[in-house]
């Protein structure tokens, strides 16, 4: 059975933290299957790029000096309704603000360290798939 498609990054503060295993298992949980999936780490150029559409923001910089940090996993993840599903899992950008049970109500630091990154359209989620996989990586 296929689904939408949605794409995610576990940040390197989750990584750090030792979160990865127990976020990948609550993305299955929630009923998604895992159709690509990478441990890498983002060059600067990559960071920036990825981020491109916050390049005038104030926290731009910060941003991709902690996208670059540490690994990272990308994933390609499919569902029903994958994009809006998969945010409503992760919880608000501000951890503080995130709803009980979320990602990033268990897992994220603080609003610019938060655990995890999802695609918030279906367009954006097949363009961040490209950018991190080659169609023989997607299963
Ligand atoms: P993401 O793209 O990573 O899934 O996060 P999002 O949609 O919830 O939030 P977005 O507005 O797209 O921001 C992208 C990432 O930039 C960092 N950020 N820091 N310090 C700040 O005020 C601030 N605001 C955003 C976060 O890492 C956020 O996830
Ligand atoms: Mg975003």
């Amino acid at each position: 059975m296929s689904g939408n498609r949605t794409f995610t990054m576990l940040k390197p503060d989750a990584i750090e933290n030792g979160h990865m295993g127990k976020i990948i298992d609550m993305i299955i949980q929630a009923g998604f299957s895992i159709k690509a999936m990478k441990y890498t780490r983002l060059s600067e150029d990559q960071a920036k790029a990825f981020y491109e559409v916050h390049s005038e923001r104030p926290f731009y910089g910060e941003l991709v000096e902690y996208m670059t940090s540490g690994p990272i996993v990308a994933a390609i993840l499919e569902k029903d309704n994958a994009v809006a599903d998969f945010r409503a899992l992760i919880g608000a950008t501000d951890p503080a603000e995130a709803a009980e049970g979320t990602i990033r109500k268990y897992y994220a630091e603080s609003k610019g360290r938060n655990a995890v990154h999802g695609s918030d359209s279906d367009e954006n989620a097949a363009i961040e798939g490209k950018f991190h996989f080659a169609d023989s990586e997607v299963f």
